[in-house]
């Protein structure tokens, strides 16, 4: 199967798990987008649910394919979100924001009760940190910011866009991205991150990720509840 296969085959798995009436959280990325276009056939069909986006690119996908959007001002609580992801590791422990969108994907994550990740078999890895680390920081601290978390045991670098400009993630911020190698320990550098001033949101989902599906050469694998 090709990459493309295997996260088609993810996103299928998990379009399954979506119930009529469910409020759902609906991811950013390539494999995400294929679980979006799997649901619009569903809602075609005459599925009633009800999506929360976390980009502006998947709410216009979605309205594009017929599914009702709404806010946190409709919505307090979502029952799945399904959400791609750019690593995953044994302990489910995860790296996003490769997008850009992690921001907003870990607030639609932290409301659900019950968040499932699909990815191709590349992503899954024995220890984070080959892809670099998106960190959202504000604009103003950015060169305050790159030498303090260039001490953390990385290279940092400035997301640029297409064009060669700063990249600007949906909420105005900056994305500075942070080559670690390897990170050892998750949750002590998810901790530093969030305590630093001017670090809107990092990439590290811990304690986030329920259920694991992994398209493969062989079809999927399920790793969790
Ligand atoms: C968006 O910011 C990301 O968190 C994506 O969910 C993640 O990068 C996975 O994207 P792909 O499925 O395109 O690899």
């Amino acid at each position: 199967m090709t990459e493309d296969d295997q996260k088609q085959a993810a996103a299928k798995a998990a379009v399954a798990y979506i119930e009529d009436g469910m409020v759902l959280g609906l991811g950013t990325g390539s494999c995400a987008a294929k679980m979006v276009d799997l649901l619009g056939e569903r809602v075609q069909a005459g599925l009633n649910v009800i999506g929360i986006p976390t980009s502006e690119a998947t709410a216009k996908q979605a309205t594009n394919l017929g599914i009702k959007i709404a806010g946190f001002d409709q919505v307090k609580i979502i029952d799945l979100t399904i959400d791609g992801t750019d690593e995953v590791d044994p302990q489910r422990r995860l790296i996003k924001g490769g997008g850009g969108a992690h921001l907003r994907e870990k607030i639609v994550a932290s409301l659900s009760d019950r968040m499932i990740v699909i990815a191709e078999a590349k992503k899954r890895v024995q220890q984070l940190g080959a892809f670099k680390l998106p960190v959202e920081v504000v604009r103003f601290s950015a060169p305050a910011l790159m030498p303090k978390i260039s001490a953390l045991g990385c290279t940092p670098s400035l997301r640029q866009d297409s064009k060669d400009d700063l990249f600007h993630t949906d909420e105005g911020n900056y994305i500075i991205d942070c080559d670690f190698g390897a990170i050892s320990e998750p949750e002590s550098l998810a901790l530093t991150l969030s305590t630093m001033p001017g670090v809107v949101e990092h990439g590290l989902f811990i304690d986030y990720a329920d259920t694991i599906i992994i398209g493969t050469n062989d079809g999927v694998e399920i790793i969790g509840a």
